[in-house]
């Protein structure tokens, strides 16, 4: 039997620099994983965090890593061949049959980008299967952007509204928040609509409300929670919002659910 507690060795094939802090660390995975999924992933003496896949392919996953303590400070000195220890994958994950024929909307914030990037890819490969899709990502300025190159190529095929909170110079781009460019994504039917909100929690929280207020329906809209979480399989407690593990029912929620989700 397959214990799910116990980590394996992964090699590092790529490593892609975004900003600074934020790299994609291309490891070598075989086995089932979906958008949404998370694995925790650990470094002897350094010790072990959540990390979410930002991409799924033949052999392979990907971990978008920004550094901001003791076990991500250390990944950023890793170099492609080295190795790692990741266990998983662990939670729900994106149910893609609940997006499919309907009119998609992924509306990220930051970093909430990598968790729902597999969605795009899985939208942007098989376009047919999609009534419409629309990508709203809103990033601090425009030295925090991340997938750069993902989003030239989505932009050929599928609607992207990028923008940065605040930017200097001649940028050319959106500025403002996420929230303002609600109203701009053209809906349709209302009824049809799948919403994925991930990202801050702030900016989950007015996002949902901004869509809420355009007509949407709370069935419609799923969003993504990162909680504080230690075991990942519902062991340890440290991720439970009242009696909900969000390791094992989570990190995916649909906001019917999510609503009633308190600390
Ligand atoms: C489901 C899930 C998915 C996630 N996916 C991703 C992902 O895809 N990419 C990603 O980059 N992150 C992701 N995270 C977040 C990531 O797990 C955390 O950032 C994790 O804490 C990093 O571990 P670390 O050991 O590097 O940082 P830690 O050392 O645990 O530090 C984490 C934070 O705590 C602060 N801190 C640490 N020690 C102290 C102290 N003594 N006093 C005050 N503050 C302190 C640090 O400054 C930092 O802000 C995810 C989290 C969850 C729950
Ligand atoms: S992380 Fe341990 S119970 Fe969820």
């Amino acid at each position: 039997m397959k214990n799910g507690y116990l980590p394996i060795k992964s090699e590092i094939l790529e490593i892609i620099q975004h900003t600074d802090i934020e790299y994609t660390f291309r490891m070598a995975y075989k086995g089932d994983v979906k958008p949404g999924h998370f694995f925790e992933v650990s470094i002897p003496k350094y010790g072990e965090c959540p990390i979410s896949v930002s991409g799924i392919g033949k052999d392979f996953i990907d971990f978008t890593i920004r550094r901001v303590g003791k076990v991500t400070n250390e990944l950023h000195n890793f170099k492609v061949g080295d190795g790692f220890f990741i266990r998983g994958p662990y939670g729900n994950g994106f149910d893609m049959n609940d997006y499919k024929g309907k009119e998609v909307i992924v509306a990220a914030g930051g970093s909430g980008l990598a968790p729902v990037k597999g969605i795009i890819d899985i939208i942007n490969d098989n376009q047919v299967e999609y009534k419409d899709f629309n990508l709203l990502v809103g990033f601090k300025s425009p030295e925090d952007i991340l997938f750069k190159e993902e989003l030239k190529v989505w932009e050929k095929d599928l609607k992207v509204i990028l923008t940065v909170d605040q930017a200097e110079g001649d940028y050319q781009g959106n500025v403002g928040l996420v929230t303002q460019y609600v109203e701009d994504i053209e809906v349709d039917d209302k009824d049809n609509v799948a919403v994925v909100i991930v990202g801050p929690p702030m900016m989950m929280k007015f996002t949902v409300e901004a869509f809420l207020k355009r007509g949407i329906r709370e069935e419609n809209i799923w969003v993504s929670y990162e909680r504080k979480m230690h075991c990942g399989i519902g062991k340890c407690g440290h991720c439970r919002m009242d009696d909900t593990y969000i390791c094992i029912e989570g990190p995916v929620f649909n906001f019917s659910k999510a609503k009633h989700l308190y600390d």
